[in-house]
């Protein structure tokens, strides 16, 4: 009877999430892994879908599944291409199967602020980069920005050396593992929803990761402390599969073209103003935040900047020049 009843909740709750598209709209699913509210990509996600539902009505119909309970970021790109989804958010760190080039946005230190990340994403250079997973069937509709990150771990971390021998989560990307043994520290590449057990059970002592991440997943609940380090960017791809963008109206595909763009510009002007906020949650809600003096930063620029020569033939130097210009 149990199985029963809750086949049939499943099957309301199926029922309810289509219930807002109407017969003969395409459905246009967006699967993505952090909170659906109170988080930049959460909220971004379904300031598109309120635009798609409202302007797009009759046409088009858009339905968000937030928080891993579609797909997580390694299955929601094959998810793409078998049209199982059509939009998704991964941050630029888990696109290494699909293009090297992403390097850019994780080396450490690259970016001073998220202004200078915009005025990168803007520009000629950047905007090339939404292009470059299109061999693999992908095509990049914006780059997102969630904010710098920080680390936290179970015990204060104020200099590099203070994490020797610690073992950090950290996202599927080369770049990061080696900036942790860097730091005399060990990685674990682990799928986001996997975090938070994974700090209370101790199979690691830290992460790192922007401030509504850390907030919104209570990772420091788990934690000793947050340092304030802005080491390293959390940002996505706004991204789909050519397939699906190729075989639409053409007019169609305009419209929902310039409400991704529109969205993609508010999100970015938003997200410096999110951060501030789940910075402030942590300190309300009782989290500990370490800030660090320019002695102890520079000791973590001087720890971590030497990784950058490592992926340099990956990324191109040329291509990391034009990123450091748009922090100066
Ligand atoms: C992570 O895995 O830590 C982040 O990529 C999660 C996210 O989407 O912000």
């Amino acid at each position: 009877l149990i199985g029963t009843l809750s086949a049939l909740a499943l099957t309301a709750l199926a029922t309810q999430a289509q219930a807002q598209c109407d017969d003969g709209e395409m459905v246009i699913k967006f699967s993505h892994v952090v909170a659906d509210k109170g988080h930049p990509k959460g909220d971004a996600a379904r300031l598109l879908a309120e635009r798609v539902n409202e302007e797009m009505n009759g046409t088009a119909c858009m339905e968000v599944f937030p928080n891993s309970t579609l797909y997580d970021d390694d299955k929601v790109m094959e998810a793409l291409l078998l049209g199982d989804v059509q939009l998704a958010a991964p941050s630029l760190a888990k696109f290494e199967a699909y293009t090297l080039k992403y390097r850019l946005f994780d080396l450490p230190f690259l970016f001073p602020s998220l202004d200078a990340v915009n005025k990168f994403t803007t520009s000629d250079d950047g905007k090339a980069l939404l292009k470059v997973t299109e061999d693999e069937g992908y095509t990049g509709l914006g780059f997102w920005s969630s904010g710098l990150k920080q680390f936290s771990a179970n015990k204060p971390l104020l200099e590099p050396q203070d994490a020797a021998g610690l073992k950090f989560r950290v996202q599927t990307s080369d770049v990061a593992v080696a900036m942790i043994e860097a730091m005399g520290a060990s990685a674990q590449k682990l799928a986001f929803k996997e975090v938070y057990g994974a700090l209370q059970t101790g199979v690691v002592d830290g992460q790192e990761n922007s401030w509504c991440n850390t907030y919104t997943q209570k990772f420091f609940e788990v934690q000793d402390g947050i340092s304030e380090t802005n080491h390293q960017l959390l940002a996505y791809l706004l991204v789909t599969s050519t397939e699906w963008l190729e075989g639409l109206d053409p007019a169609v595909r305009d419209q929902f073209l310039k409400i991704a763009e529109e969205v993609t510009q508010k999100a970015n002007e938003d997200v410096a103003a999110q951060e501030a906020t789940c910075r402030q949650n942590i300190i309300d809600a009782g989290g500990k935040i370490r800030e660090l003096t320019p002695e102890q930063r520079a000791k973590w620029v001087e720890t971590m900047k030497p990784v950058w020569a490592k992926f340099e033939g990956d990324i191109g130097k040329d291509l990391i020049d034009s990123a450091v210009k748009s922090g100066s």
